[in-house]
């Protein structure tokens, strides 16, 4: 035993003695420069070193020998810097990615012979990465690249995945370059709809273990969506300041608002066409018709109708009594309820604090819970939000004022978020038809079938969007 260790002792005293240091891993960039140093040292003072050489895998690429000097392989590309008996420094002045692999510094001692180490380089670049949203998508039935992604020159190879709350289907393109680096091209393909406008998608390149997000917002150019409200049923003779709005998307903006009756003729002088607004001073029989709205942006004219009944005299709010009987009846059976449990919950914390008295107040349990209160709190607010009722200004129209561009789209953006958070989706699949139009054509071409198709296609797929 301790001669194992005796010998073990003089082997590591040996391996001490002489020692050949290199950086066991390196790593290089593409074209940039690379250091390779490696010393010798020795406790013995009689040992003489003869030549130190640095090689790759097949071939040497630099000799020095104290007696003779330096030998470089290829000058252009490989130097010893300030080469010594103690130290030889490889510098590859431009790594290209053939260089990578493993290289040894060799050292040649009189009289013990070779040593050598070994060191191992990766070469690397990083890529560049980039994304957009394709401009100029507009919306039909065909499937087609709406964003973009690419990273280039990467080495090793970097992937791309999209993350978006859109299907979509990906198509990746991968190109071998003659640096030994790689580029991938990925194409996010889907069919656009209007819904899909601004949508977000982010695009993530994954070099080298890292995730690199690009965010993007798609842009999904469409002719006008267009809805018409105000109209309660119960305009009926010589009611007045009632109005119908014209509410319309589109992408690029709603250029023009023209309000027309379906017959094709002209408006009643009863009413008063103001952009996307049609007032009515007094509802008389001339009011009682169909009438549309058709909105124009850059990519065409769609519209929305509205049939108005006139009624002889305003509708008798039965249903509504009825509701507010029901109302009545049911709000005087919630307080009997909530009464009996006061009563009940009294009685036992009644019997209760005769027990432990002074410590404990049941009526705060039943009025000092802030529960209730919370939750009628939330409803106030839910009313506030809703969609303001009465003339408003024209929404996402090219009419609309100098505001930033940007910012005007977040605030649109907003507006309809708020509204598809409550009635608006019921609302866009109940209107009527809401058809395509081309432009000057006669009003009774706006009713063909075939543009129906096209709107349903997009209402379809937008409720897949949300769901
Ligand atoms: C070693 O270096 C030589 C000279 O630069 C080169 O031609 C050869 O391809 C290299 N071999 C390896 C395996 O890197
Ligand atoms: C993806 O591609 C398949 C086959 O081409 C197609 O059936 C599918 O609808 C596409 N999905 C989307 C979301 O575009
Ligand atoms: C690109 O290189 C990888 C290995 O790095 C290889 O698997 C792939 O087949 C190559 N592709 C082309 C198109 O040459
Ligand atoms: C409006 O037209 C409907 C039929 O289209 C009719 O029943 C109604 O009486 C008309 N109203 C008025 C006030 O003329």
């Amino acid at each position: 035993m301790q001669l194992f260790f005796l010998l073990l002792g003089l082997l590591f005293s040996v391996l001490q003695a002489q020692d050949v240091t290199v950086t066991d891993k390196m790593t290089a960039l593409v074209g940039k420069e690379v250091i390779f140093p490696c010393t010798f040292s020795s406790k013995d003072p009689k040992v003489r070193v003869t030549q130190i050489m640095w090689m790759n895998s097949t071939v040497s690429l630099a000799v020095y020998s104290p007696h003779l000097g330096i030998h470089v392989n290829d000058p252009t590309r490989f130097q010893l810097v300030d080469p010594s008996p103690t130290s030889v420094t490889l510098k590859i002045s431009r790594v290209y990615y053939t260089d990578e692999g493993e290289y040894s510094c060799e050292v040649t001692t009189f009289p013990d012979g070779n040593l050598k180490a070994f060191t191992k380089l990766t070469v690397k670049a990083i890529p560049q990465n980039s994304a957009e949203a394709k401009s100029g998508v507009v919306a039909d039935d065909q499937e087609k690249v709406v964003a973009t992604c690419k990273s280039a020159n990467a080495r090793p190879p970097s992937q791309i995945t999209w993350h978006s709350v859109i299907p979509g289907n990906i198509s990746n393109t991968i190109t071998n370059n003659t640096d030994g680096t790689s580029t991938i091209v990925s194409d996010f393909i889907m069919t656009p709809t209007w819904t899909t406008d601004g949508m977000p998608v982010t695009c993530i390149t994954n070099y080298d273990s890292t995730d690199y997000p690009i965010p993007l917002k798609l842009s999904v150019q469409y002719s006008p969506v267009v809805t018409i409200e105000g109209f309660d049923d119960n305009w009926h003779l010589h009611r007045s300041g009632v109005f119908l709005i014209c509410n319309a998307k589109g992408n690029p903006p709603p250029t023009s608002y023209i309000w027309k009756t379906v017959d094709g003729s002209p408006l009643p002088s009863s009413v008063r066409a103001k952009d996307n607004v049609l007032y009515v001073d007094e509802v008389d029989a001339r009011v009682n018709r169909s009438f549309l709205c058709e909105v124009t942006n850059a990519l065409g004219s769609r519209a929305s109708r509205q049939d108005v009944l006139v009624r002889e005299h305003a509708m008798q709010p039965q249903t509504n009594a009825g509701a507010i009987a029901g109302g009545v009846i049911g709000g005087i059976l919630v307080l009997l309820l909530l009464a009996a449990i006061i009563f009940i919950v009294i009685k036992r914390g009644g019997l209760q604090s005769k027990k432990d008295r002074g410590t404990y107040n049941p009526k705060l349990r039943v009025f000092g819970s802030g529960k209730p209160t919370e939750q009628f709190t939330y409803q106030d607010d839910g009313e506030l939000d809703k969609p303001l009722k009465g003339p408003v200004p024209l929404r996402d129209s090219g009419l609309s004022p100098s505001l930033g561009e940007e910012e005007d789209d977040e605030d649109e953006r907003m507006k309809y978020k708020v509204l598809e958070d409550d009635e608006e989706e019921e609302r866009f699949n109940e209107v009527g038809p809401m058809l395509q139009l081309r432009p000057h054509h006669p009003i009774d071409s706006y009713l063909d079938d075939d543009m129906e198709s096209q709107t349903d296609g997009s209402i379809i797929s937008r409720t897949a969007v949300y769901v």
